[in-house]
């Protein structure tokens, strides 16, 4: 008899969710408490299991890939077959998933339904904006789609996890991996984190067309010491849980049902063996209801960390701290069982973190049907889907910023009007590649729409010509004087310069932020012909480009935009699209201010020009190159005084922030206004500035809009010295701009009682 068969009472899986939905709220410890009747499904298949087969369940490893596609290597598929391995990543098409469920299902003893998770980070196959590019679109109903299709296309390539959405905050472009994340805001940051974990997993997990998410890396790991991946984490909890904490909450508000935890150490414990930050904080006092895997080979990490000595004690340390799932490392299945056996581990442990995951099967709908996910038909109609590609080009138009567009001979460069010849330059001009990102999942690059292409597409009555310039990292000039003669003999040249895709992401940091290569040399070159150049930044990170900034009159960040790229950057050339993307992170002027981030402490000294003694550097000023929150488009916004419907509100009351924005033209546009608070004075040092909402408008040229906020004591909260989260009493400022430099102000107290 089939393990379908032999479950008692397995409820129609709609119960299930309903059951689960409630689950993450009343998780205590390494009890994940959830209602009775959804435990009784878990526990009368774990009453059914040997401690291996839970071991198995509680291991998780990677299949292997050659260049055409999946090979299936005996030692993963005997452990599938033996029930030693319950779950596998980087596995994917239907048919290749399909025949390692077969083995799960048909030839192990209980049949249990594999997990198959992979990272799906911005898209499948359709490649979508690298997340910190779409952080800065704020737009998280967009985003909210991304996260959906990207995981249609996934559920219909055969998965049903996957490890996204990242939500670190980091302050340090130096970091590789800021690229998946959502910038350097705690308030932003979760919106989007939220957004991402709601369009995963959609409505209902067991709709086959959504994936289970894996919130990640818990926790800090944005915040590596000197910006290098993998490195020490070391903070108070004060400013840990201020800063950092928010968008894991808002994602496992949102209903995540699994995390991951991070490489690093922090509070001196590294995260895989860290009970504080597994069991205290995320199990009992977030209530978080679902599993925690290891990030790869995590678990054996903690060896090199210094705090066990072999295998066994790795095992032991990590799994007790609240581990439940063993990435890679295939410890839990070989250490776990001895561990048990002399009391290191407690077997009811062991049943919990199996019930944890368990739950997470049944809610995926692999118990009524573990081939649910694996539909060719399916797979072929979703994956590339006209809707798909429409919303990449979508996507990728409003993670475009444009940072700067300032008159050269009295005429502003952008939009172009009518350009007769345009030249194309740069290593990022007729590049498919690069253009897909970092950790671009399965994605095809020969899909990729190149700028070439899109100025082509876009600009179809003007003469486009194309030369390379010179490379990312080569010194090779030889490319300058074809680039230079094509500048003079057109009326405009866009250089695509920035870095290649492997120059971000996982183990990619660097210590220099500038542009690699002879690009800079190229682009102020370029500039240096009189001709109108537009600077396109094509890269994953904050660099630093300060004297270039000052010679260009226009510059915007075009990232990696994904399968799209090319049309997106040209439509918004063209002004076919007003550009409206905010930045999610701040552009330092060098690398010596980072980590650098608009919501800093005002310190006792704070900067005072005419004052030697005050916080500042000798050499280059505090301010930022460009500011979060910056991002100018074809219009120019003006904006009224907010204006308050108080000038004091209780713990209980709403306050309503008002302003106007005025379109002074030419062109109609979107616009991203931005509300930000100042506490003045509290028990514990605030923020100069911290952003408390945003709100996009369509303003026609010519026209007002009214903006109104709603503030209530919630927005006002922080944790004191005591770790309590509370608002206290007292007067705040209120700041609602275009960027977080670029504000109006205004006053008001908010005073004890109701
Ligand atoms: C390591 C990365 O840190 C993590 O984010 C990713 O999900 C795993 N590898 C699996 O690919």
């Amino acid at each position: 008899m089939r393990l379908k068969d032999q479950i008692e009472h397995i409820a129609p899986v709609v119960a299930g969710i309903l059951m689960m939905a409630t689950l993450s709220s009343c998780g205590s410890g390494r009890s994940s408490g959830g209602e009775n009747s959804f435990r009784e499904k878990t526990d009368s298949v774990l009453a059914l299991m040997t401690l291996e087969e839970k071991l198995g369940q509680l291991t998780l490893y990677t299949s292997y890939w050659d260049v055409t596609g999946p090979v299936m290597r005996d030692d993963y598929v005997e452990e599938i077959r033996a029930g030693r391995c319950g779950n596998i990543f980087n596995a994917h098409t239907v048919t290749y998933n399909r025949s390692l469920q077969e083995i799960a299902v048909e030839e192990s003893r209980l049949g249990i339904p594999l997990l198959f998770g992979y990272d799906v980070i911005h898209g499948h196959k359709t490649i979508f904006p690298t997340p910190l590019a779409e952080a800065c679109s704020w737009d998280t109903a967009l985003i909210k789609r991304s996260a959906r299709y990207g995981a249609m296309e996934a559920a219909a390539s055969g998965l049903n996890w996957t490890f996204a959405p990242m939500v670190d905050i980091s302050r340090d472009p130096r970091w590789g991996r800021i690229t998946e994340g959502n910038g350097e805001d705690p308030y932003l940051a979760s919106r989007i984190a939220e957004a991402r974990v709601m369009g995963t997993q959609g409505e209902d997990l067991a709709d086959p067309l959504t994936l289970a998410a894996c919130v990640k890396h818990f926790a800090g790991y944005g915040a590596p010491v000197a910006g290098r991946d993998y490195n020490t984490v070391d903070m108070s909890e004060l400013h840990f849980r201020q800063v950092y904490l928010p968008p894991y909450k808002a994602a496992l508000d949102a209903g995540a049902v699994t995390v991951m935890a991070a490489f690093n150490d922090i509070f001196g414990v590294p995260s895989h063996a860290n009970k504080f930050l597994l069991t205290n904080l995320l199990k009992e006092e977030l209530g978080f209801g679902g599993f925690v895997v290891a990030d790869y080979s995590g678990v054996e990490q903690v060896i090199p960390h210094g705090v066990a000595e072999n295998r066994r004690s790795a095992a032991e340390i990590t799994f007790n701290a609240g581990l439940d799932m063993d990435m890679q490392s295939g410890i839990f299945v070989e250490q776990l069982g001895a561990a048990v056996k002399e009391g290191a581990v407690k077997m009811e442990d062991i049943d919990e973190a199996v019930r944890r995951i368990l739950q997470v099967k049944f809610r995926l709908g692999l118990f009524d049907d573990p081939y649910r996910y694996l539909d060719t038909t399916r797979e072929n109609s979703i994956i590339y889907s006209a809707e798909i590609m429409e919303h990449a080009l979508e996507s990728a138009r409003k993670s475009i910023v444009l940072l700067k567009n300032e008159p050269l001979r009295g005429r502003k460069i952008l939009p172009l009007k009518n350009p007769g010849r345009i030249a194309v330059i740069g290593p990022l001009a007729d590049n498919q590649l690069d253009l897909l990102g970092s950790w671009h999942a399965a994605g095809d690059h020969n899909k990729v729409v190149t700028l070439l292409r899109g100025m082509k597409t876009h600009f179809p009555g003007s003469e486009i010509n194309y030369a390379k310039g010179c490379d990312f990292y080569s010194t090779d000039r030889s490319g300058f004087d074809e680039a230079v003669r094509l500048t003079q003999n057109s009326d405009v040249a866009i250089l695509a310069i920035g870095e290649n895709q492997a120059q971000s992401g996982e183990a990619a940091s660097r210590s220099d932020l500038g542009l690699t290569g002879v690009q800079e040399e190229l682009a102020q070159l370029l500039i240096s012909t009189g001709k109108p150049v537009v600077i396109l930044l094509m890269a994953e990170r904050m660099l630093t480009f300060e004297k270039l900034d000052n010679n260009a009159q226009a510059v915007l960040n075009a990232w990696h935009l994904g399968t799209r790229a090319g049309d997106a950057i040209a439509q918004v050339l063209a002004g076919d699209y007003n550009p409206s993307g905010k930045l999610a992170m701040t552009i330092p002027r060098n690398v010596g201010q980072v980590p650098i981030f608009y919501n800093y402490k005002n310190t006792g000294r704070p900067l005072d020009p005419q004052n030697m003694y005050t916080t500042k550097y000798l050499d280059v000023e505090n301010a930022p190159l460009y500011p979060f929150g910056h991002g100018i488009g074809y219009s120019a916004f003006e904006y009224s005084n907010p204006t308050l419907s108080d000038t004091s509100i209780s713990m209980k009351d709403t306050l309503r922030v008002n302003t106007r924005v005025t379109n002074e033209g030419p062109a109609d546009g979107h616009e991203i206004v931005q509300l930000y608070i100042r506490d003045l004075t509290a028990s514990v040092t605030r923020p100069v500035k911290e952003l408390k909402g945003f709100r996009h408008v369509f303003i026609p040229a010519g026209k007002t809009v009214k903006v109104e906020f709603m503030l209530t004591v919630e927005d006002l909260k922080f944790y004191n010295q005591e770790l309590e989260y509370i608002a206290e009493p007292g007067a705040f400022k209120i700041f609602v701009g275009t960027s977080s430099e670029k504000t109006r102000e205004s006053e008001f107290k908010l005073i004890q009682g109701t």
